[in-house]
């Protein structure tokens, strides 16, 4: 099996610099080594940069519009390619409005993709509901169709996501607007209320179960900010009371487990905020967890 790791230095669509440098490091505290360990082929030569020149005109309510779909344009070719080769894309941001890239050029590809979304967010704001105008809090909105931007406007051929294959886990800071959509759209939410309640595993089975009925592909957009900000605070919109250490780990061993996942975003690390460089660290092993490391 060969990984492609698609690097995006890539931090506009957040409120605040840093995660631009996620990507070199994850790959400095050995991400490479690590798959190779598992026994993947791996290309980690691929890194999606902003061309010189590109600069959204000022005075939209959304920030940075023309950089973030220009580079999603960019990463949609890039993941539609190494899909079309057979490789799983593995995209390392950034911020999260980079994972509109990835769903355009998936989508093209596996024409029913279910979707897991590890976030305290929901990221589904649109134009007329965001609070901030950040662009990664509407990306999973512009995944399902339901922002001004369409997935089809980022990559030729790509279709919306069906809300009845997308699970949303770890969410426990929702504004108003993203809460009234989640109850009508027809997507799954666990929140850290059901992740309480039902525990980890029984949450992660239950989303498998909906992202894998019916789809050709599953991808996992895994935001780091889903895990508490004790274990990584270096990301740029902490919230506590998030997915412990351990529950990080097993839902990705379970995820790994099922063999339903076909391609996974590793987003919003942010190396300025981080301390001891413990973000990047726990980005690396969850990453590995998914790939197939285990304790014993
Ligand atoms: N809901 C807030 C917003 O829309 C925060 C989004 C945070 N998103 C993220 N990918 N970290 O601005
Ligand atoms: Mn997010
Ligand atoms: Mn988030
Ligand atoms: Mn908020």
């Amino acid at each position: 099996q060969s990984i492609s790791i698609i690097r995006v230095p890539f931090g506009l669509g957040a409120g605040r610099p840093g995660s631009e440098n996620g990507p070199e490091s994850m790959l400095k505290f050995g991400l490479v080594k690590k798959l190779e360990g598992l026994g993947y082929d791996v290309q980690a030569d691929q890194c999606i940069r902003l061309p010189q020149g590109i600069h959204s005109p000022a005075g939209s309510t959304m920030k940075h519009v023309q950089e973030v779909l220009t580079v999603s344009g960019l990463l949609g070719k890039a993941v539609g390619d190494a899909v079309a080769a057979g490789h799983i894309p593995l995209v390392l941001g950034g911020d999260h409005s980079i994972a509109m890239g990835s769903l355009a050029g998936l989508t093209g590809h596996y024409r029913n993709m279910g979707v897991i979304w590890v976030d305290a967010h929901s990221d589904l704001n649109t134009e007329s509901t965001s609070p901030s105008g950040n662009m990664h809090g509407i990306s999973l909105a512009v995944g399902l169709g339901l922002s001004h931007i369409k997935l089809r406007q980022i990559s030729e051929g790509a279709v919306a996501l069906k809300p009845e294959n997308c699970v949303i886990i770890g969410a426990r800071d929702l504004d108003r607007e993203e809460k009234a959509l989640i109850r009508s759209c027809g997507l799954t939410c666990f929140t850290m209320h059901e992740i309480d309640r039902l525990g980890i595993e029984k949450v992660v089975q239950k989303a498998l179960q909906i992202a894998g009925n019916g789809t050709d592909g599953v991808h996992l957009s895994f935001d780091i900010d889903s895990v508490d900000p004790i274990e990584a605070p270096g990301t740029g919109t902490p919230v506590r009371g998030g997915l412990s250490y351990r529950e990080a780990h097993l839902s990705l061993e379970l995820m790994s487990e099922s063999g339903l996942i076909t391609s996974a975003d590793f987003v919003e690390v942010n190396p300025l905020l981080d301390r001891n460089n413990q973000t990047s660290k726990l980005a690396v092993e969850l990453i590995g967890s998914l790939f197939g490391s285990r304790i014993l």
